[in-house]
């Protein structure tokens, strides 16, 4: 071989590497070739938005880590590394796995009290550049008001050292917003606060959204509260994983609310695309606010009055969010997928994420109605 020759083989070599490196990788995903490969740590991974993130941050070419204790869905991720242990130090173990291990990313979906936020943040925080906390709208104090942006005041509680969530969970936003604070406070400038509203979707077991795509397959005369144009927020799971994972990729740090969709869903607008979904002739009753607030015991899934304390509640801004990356598939595929999903889930399962169709009270609802027409 000529020296010149010599000189070029190793060069020809590398070049070919990479040629063939990004023919692959055009194939997967156009821009993986240009992509750092990130080495991203979930606190849980096996529940709901976990395993949606998993496969968003796998699609990506992202190398993940799980923590937790191995219960939930044991063996989901046979090909991923999974650290056991408890968010809580003081618990078995603890958070010794996660000692002297470096990740780019830290994803934290099981932090729910601000003691053991703080605890898996300060011990990460030399040995990671993000730590991205799943927190929730319900952090903020005040549901009343319209198009609330992430500037509005977060809950308190009256004592932050407490560890109660209360019977009726009303210290969970609360808590919420102290865990933001302390993970913001171990790692100034490096958190980035995820506030999602209903996440929704194949994976959510809830037995909430899905009520009123199940209801309206079930067909006949839908009883549906409020006024037609009441506003919903929700996102899919596969939204706000995908968006997660941008978040990580670009290093994007700050608050964010995570409702969808873009532009404002209503109420019939949920129903009549749940019918388009199901091949549904339903129809839908509106049972007015006036009406509702003179029965007892009217419980539907997912609506709030839109009025007084809960007017904003489905009117989260998502200005900043959308302007950070995050999308939203159509509401359709969201209802066909969930319900494809529940309908391939094992009895048991499948049981335990069903809602009770129709809410108990609804042919009482709906006789009452008329009889009030009536008068
Ligand atoms: N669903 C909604 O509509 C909604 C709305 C707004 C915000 N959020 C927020 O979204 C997040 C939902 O997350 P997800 O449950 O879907 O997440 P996930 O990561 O899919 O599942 C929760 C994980 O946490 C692990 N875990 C629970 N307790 C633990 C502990 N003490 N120590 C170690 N690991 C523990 C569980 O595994 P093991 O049990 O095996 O440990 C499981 O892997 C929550 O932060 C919630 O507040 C939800």
């Amino acid at each position: 071989m000529s020296s010149r020759a010599a000189f070029l083989a190793p060069v020809i070599a590398a070049f070919l590497l990479l040629a063939s490196g990004r023919l692959f990788a055009t194939q997967e995903d156009p821009a993986q070739g240009e992509r750092p490969r990130l080495k991203i740590l979930i606190l849980g991974g096996t529940g709901f938005i976990g395993p949606h993130e998993v496969q968003a941050a796998l699609a990506r070419g992202h190398e993940v880590t799980l923590f937790n204790r191995g219960r939930r869905n044991p063996g989901l991720f046979p090909e991923l590394e999974t650290l056991l242990g408890d968010r809580d130090p003081n618990k078995g173990e603890g958070l010794k796995a996660l000692a002297g291990r470096k990740w780019d990313v830290v994803i934290d979906n099981s932090g729910y009290f601000p003691r053991m936020v703080r605890a898996s943040a300060e011990l990460l925080a030399p040995n990671v550049r993000q730590y991205i906390f799943i927190s929730s709208i319900s952090a903020y104090a005040d549901n009343s008001i319209e198009g609330q942006d992430e500037t509005a005041a977060v809950a308190t509680m009256p004592d932050p050292a407490s560890e109660d969530m209360g019977k009726n969970y009303e210290y969970y936003g609360a808590l919420k917003a102290l865990c933001e604070q302390a993970a913001e406070e171990a790692m100034p400038g490096r958190a980035t606060i995820v506030r999602p509203g209903y996440i929704v979707g194949p994976g959510d077991d809830s037995r909430r959204f899905i009520y009123w795509p199940l209801r309206v397959r079930a067909g006949g005369e839908v009883a549906v509260p409020g006024d037609p144009e009441d506003p919903v927020q929700v996102i899919d799971g596969r939204d706000l994983a995908e968006w997660v994972v941008h978040l990580a990729e670009e290093n994007i740090t700050g608050v964010f609310n995570a409702c969808g969709p873009a532009e404002r869903l209503t109420m019939k607008e949920l129903v009549e695309t749940s019918a388009r979904a199901c091949g549904s002739d339903a129809t839908f009753t509106w049972l007015d606010l006036a009406f509702l607030e003179g029965q007892s015991g009217v419980a539907f899934p997912i609506w709030e009055p839109y009025a007084g304390a809960t007017r904003g509640g489905h009117c989260w801004s998502n200005a900043r969010a959308i302007a950070a990356g995050l999308t939203f598939r159509p509401l359709e595929a969201t209802i066909k997928d969930q319900i494809a999903w529940l309908d391939g889930l094992p009895e048991e399962k499948r049981g335990r994420a069903t809602p009770e169709v129709p809410v108990k009270n609804e042919a009482a609802l709906l006789e009452a109605w008329r009889a009030r027409e009536d008068k």
